[in-house]
Parts: structure tokens; C-alpha cells; sequence
């Protein structure tokens, strides 16, 4: 029987199909996008030349340690294609991210990436967006506030904490507070709601960025487009 971590690594051999020669490329954060990097560097080691802009310290830190050269954004500013994974995928690839903190970068590559893939297991397709979380980064000064509107707001923000307990902290130095919203009729509606929060940096709504989903299950990758 077929694990989900096979069924993520299938997706993120699937994306490889979208690398090409010269590219730059956005890495993503997590567990399926560890794998893609993984991937990657193989092939990057085969020869391959690409260049990869990480969204998170971790992915930056794997890539290099694979040999997979990493630049930023005063070298380039528009990325040929970014693979990264989510936590759910909706109608039309809405997504939630950010169960793994790095949203922000996340979707910084993202929102400069002419194609914008996700790798995923089937487990993370879902027919409303919302059973899992929403993630929010907040300054830290501002989140007792934040926090305060999110709840007016109905979306029962839960500060993030590290495994040992102490504060969860970004890669950017902001607090991340997670929204169990529940599923959601209008995503872009709860979206620019939040937004609207001064102390909100960023959420994990990645509304119309998604460009393809790669979909893994025991039966193979199926491509999911807008
Ligand atoms: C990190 C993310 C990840 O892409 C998301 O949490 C999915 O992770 P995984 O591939 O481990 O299931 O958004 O901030």
C-alpha cells in the first residue's frame, strides 16, 4: 500500500517535468517541497543549471547543502516556475498554506512566478477551503489587537507555539496566529477581511496563484488546473 509521504514524492517528481534548463526556480517549505528540492539537486548534479529563489531559511539551507544554487530577488525579479506544496487545495486551486510558517516568503515567490505549481498527496483536495486553519503573521506588537479583531471577526485565532512551547517565531520575526475559520463559502471575502487588520503581515489564503496542482494518490498524479 502507498504511504502519503510516497504519494508527495510522486507529485514532486511529477513537477520536475516543469524545470527547465536556465530557469529560476521557487523552492517551497515543507514536507513536499523538501522532496522536490531533494529532486532537484539530483539533477542539478547530473548537470542540470538552474537557479532557485527558497521561501523559507530551511529550503534555502537544503538547496545549498545540495549544490542547487540560490539567488534573491536583487538578481532577478520574475521567477520562470515555483514548486511549493499546501495544506488544502479548493475549487479553482484556492489554497491554504502555512502550516509549516513560511507564508509569507511563500507567497512572495509565488505572486513572482510566471507558473505557480503545488505538489500534493489527494488528501489535501478538498471541496470548501477551511477544515484546516488559516494561518496569519503578525508583528508582534500588534498580535493582542490582531487577535482581538480575527475573533470579532469569527475566525477563533489560536496563537502558534514551537514544539518545545516557547514562541513561535518567522523566518521574518513575526507571530503567526491560526484562524479555525471552518470551511468557507467565500475565501476572498474572509481574505481581504483580514487583510484589512492593521498588524496583519500576511495570511495563508493564496487565492488565484496556483497555476497547475500536481495530485498524488495510489493510482498516480493527476494535473488540476484553474
Ligand atoms: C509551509 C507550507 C507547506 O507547503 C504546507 O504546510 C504543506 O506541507 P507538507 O508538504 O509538509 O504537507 O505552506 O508553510
Amino acid at each position: 500500500m502507498q504511504s502519503v509521504d510516497d504519494a508527495k514524492v510522486k507529485a514532486a517528481r511529477k513537477s520536475l517535468e516543469f524545470v527547465e534548463e536556465g530557469m529560476v526556480v521557487g523552492l517551497g517549505s515543507g514536507s513536499t517541497a523538501t522532496h522536490f528540492i531533494r529532486l532537484l539537486g539530483e539533477r542539478v548534479k547530473a548537470g542540470l543549471k538552474v537557479r532557485g529563489i527558497a521561501s523559507s531559511r530551511a529550503s534555502e539551507d537544503l538547496a545549498v547543502s545540495l549544490g542547487i544554487p540560490v539567488i534573491d530577488f536583487r538578481s532577478v525579479q520574475t521567477i520562470d516556475v515555483a514548486i511549493d506544496g499546501a495544506d488544502e487545495v479548493g475549487p479553482h486551486l484556492a489554497l491554504i498554506k502555512g502550516g509549516g510558517g513560511a507564508l509569507l516568503r511563500e507567497k512572495i515567490v509565488a505572486s513572482a512566478a510566471k507558473q505557480f505549481v503545488i505538489v500534493a498527496d489527494a488528501s489535501k483536495v478538498v471541496a470548501l477551503l477551511g477544515k484546516f486553519p488559516v494561518p496569519v503573521e503578525v508583528i508582534q506588537l500588534a498580535e493582542p489587537l490582531v487577535s482581538r479583531r480575527l475573533t470579532d471577526l469569527g475566525l477563533h485565532p489560536t496563537r502558534r507555539h514551537a514544539k518545545d512551547g516557547s514562541d513561535y517565531i518567522t523566518d521574518e520575526g513575526n507571530f503567526i496566529l491560526d484562524c479555525a475559520c471552518g470551511e468557507m463559502a467565500d475565501p476572498a471575502k474572509v481574505a481581504a477581511e483580514i487583510r484589512a487588520i492593521v498588524g496583519v503581515v500576511e495570511h495563508g489564503l493564496f487565492l488565484n496563484m496556483a497555476t497547475a496542482a500536481l495530485v498524488a494518490d495510489g493510482s498516480g498524479v493527476r494535473k488540476l488546473a484553474r
